[in-house]
């Protein structure tokens, strides 16, 4: 199964893809082809270093999309309508938003869209076929990158296709120690994705960094 990641070239998509190629084919995405080759390039040396096995080829956002079973839109959410709406073959499609709509303001705000969420609002542009699933929305890009630390976090998935969810869920479980969730239907994304403004509220007001979620 190849995996594709359409901003693949970001903060958290170029960590994701360092961690991914590692365990499965991997096609980063970007704008700029060779912006996408910069992040292979970061990955391939990453894996070399490591003594790990790495594959991953860059490409445009609408190479992910042909060539992917699996996509993850790890865009900013003022991006998103656009950077779907530019691409086609959505159908069937599985797509994974980590995608936390918030603005920085005197303290980080959730900002949902007026669907009630990242995951709702992509629901209403893409086609009905294209299986969304929430997850990834509550680690930081600089743990994906530390790529000599465990991944201890829990990740809430929530997705309204049974057997979409449990794609998504396995792959989380094959990243580093990351564990799944499931975290209910689509509809409950908005929970999961204002986690993300806590967190950082959380290591702002108390001099913490990357500050992550663990069910006990
Ligand atoms: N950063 C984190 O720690 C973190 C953690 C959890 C969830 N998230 C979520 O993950 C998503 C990505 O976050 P990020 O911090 O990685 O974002 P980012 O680094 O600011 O941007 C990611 C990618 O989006 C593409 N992009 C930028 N401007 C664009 C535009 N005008 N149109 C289309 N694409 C554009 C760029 O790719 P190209 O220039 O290569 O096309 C860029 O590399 C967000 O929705 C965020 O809420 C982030």
């Amino acid at each position: 199964m190849r995996i594709g990641i359409i901003g693949g070239t970001g903060e958290i998509g170029e960590g994701m893809a360092m961690r991914l190629s590692r365990i499965m084919d991997v096609c980063v995405g970007s704008r700029d082809v060779a912006k996408a080759q910069e992040t292979c390039d970061v990955c391939l040396f990453s894996a070399k270093e490591n003594k790990f096995e790495c594959s991953v080829k860059g490409g445009s956002n609408q190479n992910v999309v042909d060539e992917s079973d699996l996509i993850i839109l790890a865009v900013p959410f003022k991006h998103v309508r656009s950077t779907v709406e530019g691409l086609t073959g959505w159908e069937d499609k599985i797509v994974i938003s980590p995608v936390n709509p918030m603005e920085r303001k005197e303290s980080f705000v959730y900002t949902p869209p007026a669907e009630g969420s990242a995951a709702l609002y992509l629901k209403s542009i893409l086609p009905a076929s294209t299986r969304i699933c929430t997850a990834f929305n509550n680690i930081a890009g600089n743990k994906w990158r530390d790529i000599h630390s465990d991944l201890t976090y829990s990740v809430p998935v929530c997705g309204d296709d049974a057997q979409a969810k449990q794609i998504v869920m396995d792959l989380v479980d094959r990243i580093s120690l990351l564990k799944a969730y499931d975290a209910g239907p689509l509809s409950g994304s908005h929970i999961v994705e204002s986690i993300t403004p806590l967190l950082l509220n959380v290591a702002r007001y108390n001099r913490m960094k990357d500050v992550g979620i663990r069910f006990v």
